[in-house]
């Protein structure tokens, strides 16, 4: 319960602090006696799980839109010195005109410096992995994991399929743990499932620690390559891991305007019909009650 209501108090006071096009923004939080309340802006097209259900794996003109987003946020949290921790697409809102709204930052941590003050061009030599404060779980039973922690060490946070090698192995986070998770979220657009897949969740996390997926040749060979560059073991082998350019400058992003991207219309049109039921689903009904 504890790591409940710590969980809900770093988002509301990680929210409260940051201000960016493309993360969820929140209009006010107030508790009572039993209820802890937090009001966000409505992000009309649901979360990017649903998203991908309704409209099936997407091209490379959208996974492209999307991801670039989610750079320019993640870009925008270097410079707050925040690892968000637990991207993955249920957390990542579309609002009614498909631009990402990036939300759930429960497990979000801000960067400790390790004694250098201009971390925030994020270079993972110039940082220290954050240690030392519990946080709350949602993956059990983690097996295989070094007995020999520290105490201190930071709690499992994250989603099993979205977990980086690092966390499994030394429980240790960086701004390149994002880059991992994008890049599985990027191989999960295109294909409708994540590169680790174990038959539990033992067998999952030992792929993922080895590194061991398959490329489907669904993707485009462009993709294929950034993605191999995202999923490597070593954090600071990522692309985008030293500085977010790297990654920006990968040609699957040829031609993405970066400084405006969250505020640009999507690049195919969309059947509205659907986006019509996800709105209905989310809209107040002439049934319900409305608070007073
Ligand atoms: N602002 C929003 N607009 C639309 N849907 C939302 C919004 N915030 C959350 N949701 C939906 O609720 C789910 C859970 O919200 P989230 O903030 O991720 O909390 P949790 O900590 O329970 O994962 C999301 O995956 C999404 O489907
Ligand atoms: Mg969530």
């Amino acid at each position: 319960m504890k790591e409940q209501i710590d969980e809900v108090n770093n988002e509301r006071v990680m929210l409260s602090k940051l201000k960016h096009p493309s993360i969820i923004s929140m209009k006010c939080a107030w508790a009572d006696k039993n209820h802890y309340y937090m009001l966000f802006e409505l992000a009309l097209n649901g979360d990017l799980t649903g998203f991908l259900r309704r409209h099936g794996n997407l091209q490379h003109s959208m996974v492209q839109y999307f991801s670039s987003q989610i750079i320019a946020t993640l870009g925008y949290l270097r410079t707050q010195n925040i690892v968000h921790r637990d991207l993955k697409p249920a957390n990542i809102m579309i609002n009614e005109n498909f631009q990402i709204k990036l939300a759930d930052f429960g497990t979000a941590k801000k960067i400790l410096s390790s004694g250098d003050s201009n971390n925030s061009a994020g270079g993972i030599s110039q940082m220290s992995y954050i240690s030392g404060m519990s946080n709350v779980s949602n993956i059990s039973n983690i097996s295989g994991l070094s007995d020999n922690l520290p105490e201190d060490f930071e709690e499992m946070v994250g989603t099993e399929s979205y977990i980086s090698p690092e966390m499994l192995e030394s429980r240790q986070y960086s701004y390149a743990s994002d880059l991992w998770a994008l890049g599985i979220i990027i191989f999960q657009c295109f294909t409708g499932y994540v590169p680790f897949r174990g038959r539990n969740q033992d067998e999952t996390f030992e792929k993922i620690k080895k590194c061991e997926y398959e490329m489907p040749s669904e993707i485009p060979e462009v993709a294929q390559d950034l993605i191999q560059q995202l999923l490597k073991k070593n954090p600071e082998a990522r692309i985008g891991a030293q500085n977010l350019i790297d990654i920006m400058n990968h040609k699957f992003f040829a031609g993405i305007e970066f400084k405006t991207i969250c505020m640009q219309s999507p690049p195919v049109n969309f059947d509205l019909s659907k986006i019509q039921t996800v709105m209905v689903k989310y809209l107040p009904q002439n049934k319900d009650k409305v608070m007073k």
